[in-house]
């Protein structure tokens, strides 16, 4: 049987999808693709750009709504996907049409699910999460936490939803700010340091496209041996580093320049961020 055994959380629930933006076509995808759901059970709106809900709708088969009353009506789940700008005017448009039983799952960046409640004006559960970009490509890392009226049941619902695009970690709603600043802005981190490394290796005297391969072989090396031998990173770069060594010398001009210091101080400023950025919706 193709639904319904594995994911019988998600056997006949009708998803609903407010936004249509990279996040949900990143979901979709992954969704559609682990066959967690049928077309058939996914809606989608957004504000205005009808054309994009047309191609989505061709694309995987969903069905376009236009209406953001007909899509609460008809969901079980409602996933709130639009920016943080847009969340207070979305939540609101739909109060008064959401059910208590009806579960909402946001993915919108640094709003809690005590003001999605208030703003939707029901006592219904919310589930909240932090995604990253790696969605895209099915190796997000998503951070899930649970607000005041959400069970077991609602979050084992959304770990498997968001299972269809990486992996996932349930949180509590305080550290949601910790996984903005690390995974949440994570992948940036990761391009910064990859844009250093391509440049010195063109700057060396390769050529560009292969400097490119080298560095992107290289990370993608190192992540699958942080997995697959479960050694920690520092055990790991002792093992590589050699007495005198060209990898040592490398390493002591990185310590010279206070690299860990800074790569630790980027991802502190972040998690503030996202608590000042968060703070504007208390
Ligand atoms: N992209 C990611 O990987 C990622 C990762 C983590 C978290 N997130 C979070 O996911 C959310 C969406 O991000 P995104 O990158 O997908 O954004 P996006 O591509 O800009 O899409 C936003 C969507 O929201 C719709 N929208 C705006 N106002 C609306 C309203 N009042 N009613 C209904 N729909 C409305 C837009 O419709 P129109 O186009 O018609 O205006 C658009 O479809 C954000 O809160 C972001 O923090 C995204």
């Amino acid at each position: 049987m193709r639904f319904g055994q594995q994911h019988d959380h998600l056997a006949n629930m009708r998803i609903g999808f407010l936004g249509a933006g990279s996040i949900v076509e990143a979901m979709l995808g992954g969704m559609l693709q682990k066959t967690l759901l049928a077309p058939e059970q996914i809606m989608v709106t957004n504000r205005s750009d009808f054309k994009r809900l047309n191609e989505l709708a061709s694309r995987y088969g969903v069905q376009a709504v236009r209406d953001k009353h007909q899509l609460a009506a008809n969901s079980d789940i409602l996933i709130l996907a639009v920016k943080p700008k847009d969340a207070q005017e979305s939540c609101q448009c739909l109060n008064g049409h959401i059910r208590p039983e009806q579960l909402v799952i946001s993915v919108i960046a640094g709003v809690s699910t005590d003001c999605i409640q208030n703003w939707l004006g029901a006592d219904c559960p919310v589930i909240r999460t932090m995604p990253n970009t790696s969605s895209a490509v099915g190796h997000s890392v998503t951070g899930i936490a649970r607000g005041r009226f959400a069970n077991q049941s609602h979050l084992e619902t959304a770990l498997q939803l968001f299972a269809a695009i990486g992996s996932v970690y349930t949180v509590s709603e305080e550290e949601m700010d910790i996984i903005t600043g690390l995974s949440g802005s994570g992948p940036a981190y990761i391009y910064y340091l990859a844009e250093a490394m391509e440049r010195a290796g063109a700057e060396a005297g390769l050529k560009p496209e292969v400097a490119r391969q080298l560095t992107v072989q290289t990370l993608l090396g190192a992540a699958q041996m942080l997995i697959q031998t479960n050694e920690e990173p520092a055990v790991l770069r002792r093992k590589v580093t050699s007495p005198g060594g060209t990898t040592q010398a490398g390493l002591e001009v990185l310590e010279s320049c206070a690299f860990q210091q800074a790569v630790s101080s980027a991802v502190l400023r972040a998690v503030e961020r996202a608590r000042e950025l968060g703070a504007q919706y208390l």
